[in-house]
């Protein structure tokens, strides 16, 4: 990834699987994860300690991150991620003995900029989940682990409705403060457009003075939008894009939302726009069809079915 002018974080393990509805087995987890840590990914969302009763498919996270933990090759450059909701999640993660370094292992914590996902998502206030992120984000900074952030329903949110840029603006720096070092603006269920995301980069970046570095986009394609809303977050200074090998994903409490961006898109957009990646796409292709085979699925990545039928 030398010369690499973005930061892609790669969340198809993650956000990616935790919606199938049938187990995926942990070998065909980590032979994604695998995979991806071969293509020049530099960041990559592994799991989530989160409530097994909740999310079923994350249940084996442990077992990922131990996996991981022993099959590595020391200093690879890469930063595997965990979402934790909670301390019994972070306890989790820590039971791993997960390296801790600048890269190497991180958490991430996630609120919502709406009521209604948040309890949903989190079954708390969004008052609430912030208290409760409090501790987490402080014992994992000790302990030497960087934590990101997410906010999610950043455009609208099927059970509230439109969200008020106001309400980002909040909990992105609530979320800062903690001591995040980054957080992902979530269009959870991919209705922003650019005129909707523009206005949103338009308040937390000119108006309120978030600076760019701090944010990255992490886009749902459910109405086709992502990539141009890339485009836009990319004309504000945004250099880190959250994207699903495949397009895989969905998110179990945003009802018919459908994946992330695919990976594939982002990387054919960014290059030819003169935007250095330093991940190879055609690696990419492959793993996007490797996995959609292997799901039983179509190929949600427009670019990875045309690459791949060539
Ligand atoms: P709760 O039911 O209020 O929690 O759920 P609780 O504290 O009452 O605990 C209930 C049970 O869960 C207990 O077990 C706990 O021990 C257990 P029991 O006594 O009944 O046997 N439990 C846990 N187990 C394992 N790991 C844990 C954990 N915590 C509690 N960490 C809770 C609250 C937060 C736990 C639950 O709501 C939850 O797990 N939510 C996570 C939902 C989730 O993972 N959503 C998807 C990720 S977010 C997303 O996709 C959006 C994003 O992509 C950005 C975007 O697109 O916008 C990031
Ligand atoms: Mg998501």
């Amino acid at each position: 990834s030398a010369g690499a002018e973005v930061r892609i974080v790669e969340v198809g393990a993650r956000d990616g699987l935790q919606n199938e509805k049938t187990t995926v087995s942990l070998d065909t987890k980590l032979e994604l994860l695998s995979r991806l840590s071969r293509t020049g990914l530099r960041h990559i969302e592994a799991g989530s300690f989160v409530s097994p009763k909740w999310v079923p498919q994350m249940a084996n996270t442990s077992a990922i991150l131990s996996q991981l933990e022993t099959t590595r090759e020391k200093d690879d450059g890469i930063t595997y991620s965990y979402l934790v909701p909670n301390t019994k999640g972070l306890s989790g993660f820590l039971d791993g003995k997960p390296t801790p370094a600048t890269t190497g292992n991180e958490i991430a914590v996630f609120a919502s900029a709406s009521e209604g996902f948040s309890q949903k998502n989190l079954n708390c206030s969004i008052v609430d989940s912030i208290a409760r992120f409090e501790p987490v984000v402080a014992s994992a900074l000790e302990n030497g682990y960087q934590v990101r952030g997410y906010v999610s329903m950043v455009i609208s949110c099927p059970y509230s409705g439109p969200t008020p840029s106001q309400a980002v603006g909040d909990v992105v720096e609530k979320l800062l403060d903690m001591g995040c070092y980054e957080v992902s603006l979530g269009d959870t269920n991919g209705v922003g457009t650019p005129g909707t995301v523009g206005k949103l980069l338009k308040h937390l970046v000119e108006e309120r003075g978030i600076p760019p570095e701090r944010l990255a986009a992490h886009f749902h394609d459910t109405y086709g939008q992502a990539i141009v809303n890339a485009l836009v977050a990319l004309e504000y200074g945004i250099r880190t894009f959250d994207s699903s090998v495949g397009g895989l994903g969905g998110c179990p409490y945003a009802k018919g939302a459908t994946g992330n961006v695919a990976t594939e898109d982002l990387v054919y957009f960014l290059e030819g726009t003169g935007v250095h990646t330093g991940v190879d796409l055609e690696q990419l292709v492959g793993i996007g069809e490797w996995i959609s085979k292997t799901l039983g699925k179509g190929n949600g990545s427009r670019v990875g079915r045309a690459l791949a039928s060539k």
